[in-house]
């Protein structure tokens, strides 16, 4: 099996991930610090893969240990870069450790990979990177916006670390990958989205305030100029975000420049407003929401949705799931999560 290398990869997004590489026949190999995920991600991945893959605990930072991952486990077919902080919200007040560990990790891993003659590489980015966009839906040439947080700066600058990477005529062949909204979990139940601490997004917090874990959930504004006055945004299914990994890997296996970074938009095309989004959990679980109608949230955008035609026409890549099916499935996931939040 080909060996991908797999940063964060008990992380959310990174764990449904490796489950898609799997199946399209890869092996991934995992790094991962735990920093911000459970290890018992890996005793669940075993459960859905049917056998144990391959975890290194260690920091994305500490060259040494990375090189000695690539050099033990090689060869390398390429890899995946996850592993970074993601709060909005925590960036503010800690920017320095953001931009040490996500510019950090990033540029540690790239000089390994250049080291160690491995090419292919994906790279986790965000729609952030856009703030509002003048017209939607968004696509790969709207212009980057000042970002509103330092987190969505490490994501600027992390695109522009590969850039200039690829200018230097470093081998690398890079794919980033802008996600919009990723929701939901894998269908098992058996991996999911479980933020530590009280959730940020949305998706967690409606599924923890249905459990009893949260109190009520607050809407941050209905004064927009929206169709019904909440905010719009391109909410994806996790395993379809997941699969768009592998059919990057497998568009960079055909790929023969020497050096490129390829950006691609992850969504559904589709904009739903948060009272949309809060009455598909509902017809999805069978329960009603207790919300109530909140201030606007400092650093948010109004809309932005996603032009996904790159990816449907390079990728060969469009989402399955929808809103309804990710609200069935975050909702499932919960309620195998018992009736109080972990310790923190
Ligand atoms: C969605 C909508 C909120 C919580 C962020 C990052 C982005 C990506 C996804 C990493 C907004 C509203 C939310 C709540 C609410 N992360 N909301 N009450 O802000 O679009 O994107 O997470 O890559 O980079 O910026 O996602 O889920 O926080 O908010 O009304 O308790 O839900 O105002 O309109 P966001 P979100």
């Amino acid at each position: 099996m080909k060996k991908i290398l797999v940063t964060g990869g008990a992380g959310f997004i990174g764990s449904h991930t490796c489950v898609e590489l799997f199946s399209a026949g890869y092996l991934p190999v995992v790094v991962d610090n735990f920093s911000g995920s459970d290890r018992r991600v890996m005793d669940a991945l075993a459960k859905i893969l049917g056998t144990p893959i391959p975890i290194y605990e260690i920091d994305c930072c500490d060259a040494v240990a990375m090189r000695d991952v690539f050099r033990k486990e090689g060869p390398i077919e390429g890899a995946i870069h996850f592993a970074a902080y993601k709060s909005v919200g925590a960036s503010v007040n800690q920017p320095l450790e953001y931009y040490a560990n996500n510019l950090g990790s990033l540029v540690t891993l790239l000089q390994v990979m250049r080291n160690e003659n491995v090419r292919r590489f994906v790279f986790s980015s965000s729609c952030t990177v856009y703030g509002q966009p003048d017209t939607l839906p968004v696509t790969e040439e709207s212009p980057m916006k000042p970002a509103e947080s330092p987190y969505g700066r490490t994501k600027q600058f992390c695109e522009a670390v590969i850039n200039d990477a690829v200018t230097a005529n470093i081998p690398l062949q890079a794919v980033s990958l802008r996600y919009f909204n990723p929701v939901g979990a894998h269908p098992s139940a058996l991996i999911g989205e479980l933020p530590i601490g009280k959730p940020e997004n949305l998706v967690p917090f409606i599924t923890q305030s249905a459990a009893g874990w949260r109190g009520e959930l607050t809407v941050f504004g209905n004064d927009y100029s929206t169709r019904d006055g909440t905010c719009i945004r391109d909410y994806i299914h996790v395993v379809d975000l997941a699969r768009a990994h592998v059919a990057a890997m497998h568009w960079l296996e055909k790929d023969t420049r020497p050096a490129f970074n390829e950006i691609f938009n992850l969504g559904t095309g589709n904009g739903v407003t948060v009272l949309e989004a809060i009455a598909a959990f509902e017809q999805a679980s069978g329960t009603r929401l207790n919300y109530q109608m909140g201030v606007r949230r400092p650093g948010d955008v109004m809309e932005v949705y996603a032009s996904v035609e790159k990816a449907s026409r390079l990728l060969g890549w469009r989402t399955e799931f929808t809103i309804l099916e990710a609200m069935r499935d975050a909702h499932r996931w919960q309620t195998t999560l018992g009736p109080t939040p972990p310790k923190a």
